[in-house]
């Protein structure tokens, strides 16, 4: 089964720009007095790097082993460093209750069924600090014909695996807007929006 290890492995660094947000929200961790950050599912490390380049104090896992390396290259690169790890975000995360002034999650978290995405979602909520802001973003809900060649399958409600194409096999959750309320029911989402890059980012702070 191809996943993201694989793209890396055949790919390098696929993103290397910060998503077209960060700056903005890198501006309000300062507003708002943020030491440290965890990257749930940091990929090949562009937000590690981002943030730490700003003395920002970074966390980082990602299930891929060739994510975390070309992190650890990168990080080396540039003379900086951050403790970043190979772990799933289905899985307790490795850190104390409150630690967090901030978690970001960029394309991450729709990789799971309903009952794996809830877990995560309860972790982010254990290790986050209270009036800890959220940065995530996941894919819009499915554009009618858009993935037409990845042939989805729908395993559970709004849950999808492609069939064909670079992410065969990986679960997709399209998340419907009464969803995004229930499941951050615990924050208080101060925005909901389509980024530019045609996801859905939301931004919040616990309660
Ligand atoms: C679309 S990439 C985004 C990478 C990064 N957030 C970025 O914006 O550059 C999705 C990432 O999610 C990671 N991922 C997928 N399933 C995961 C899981 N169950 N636990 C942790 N990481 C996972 C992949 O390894 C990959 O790095």
């Amino acid at each position: 089964m191809p996943d993201w290890d694989d793209i890396f492995s055949e790919q390098g660094k696929v993103f290397t720009d910060p998503h077209q947000d960060m700056e903005r929200i890198a501006k309000l961790f300062k507003e708002r007095s943020v030491r440290k950050i965890l990257d749930i599912g940091f990929g090949t490390g562009r937000h590690i790097i981002f943030f730490s380049k700003l003395d920002f104090e970074m966390y980082g896992f990602d299930a891929s082993p060739k994510g975390l390396s070309l992190t650890k290259q990168w990080l080396s690169e540039e003379g900086l460093s951050a403790k970043v790890m190979n772990h799933r975000m289905e899985e307790r995360f490795p850190y104390d209750d409150n630690y967090f002034d901030a978690i970001i999650s960029i394309q991450v978290i729709h990789h799971n069924k309903m009952k794996d995405i809830l877990f995560t979602v309860s972790e982010i909520t254990r290790v986050l600090k209270k009036d800890g802001i959220i940065f995530i973003t996941f894919p819009k809900w499915k554009i009618k014909g858009k993935r037409d060649d990845w042939k989805l399958k729908e395993i559970e409600k709004n849950t999808y695996i492609p069939q064909a194409g670079p992410e065969k096999g990986l679960p997709h959750h399209f998340f419907t807007l009464d969803e995004i309320h229930d499941v951050f029911s615990s924050f208080n989402l101060l925005e909901i929006y389509d980024d530019k890059g045609r996801h859905r980012a939301i931004l919040g702070v616990k309660i």
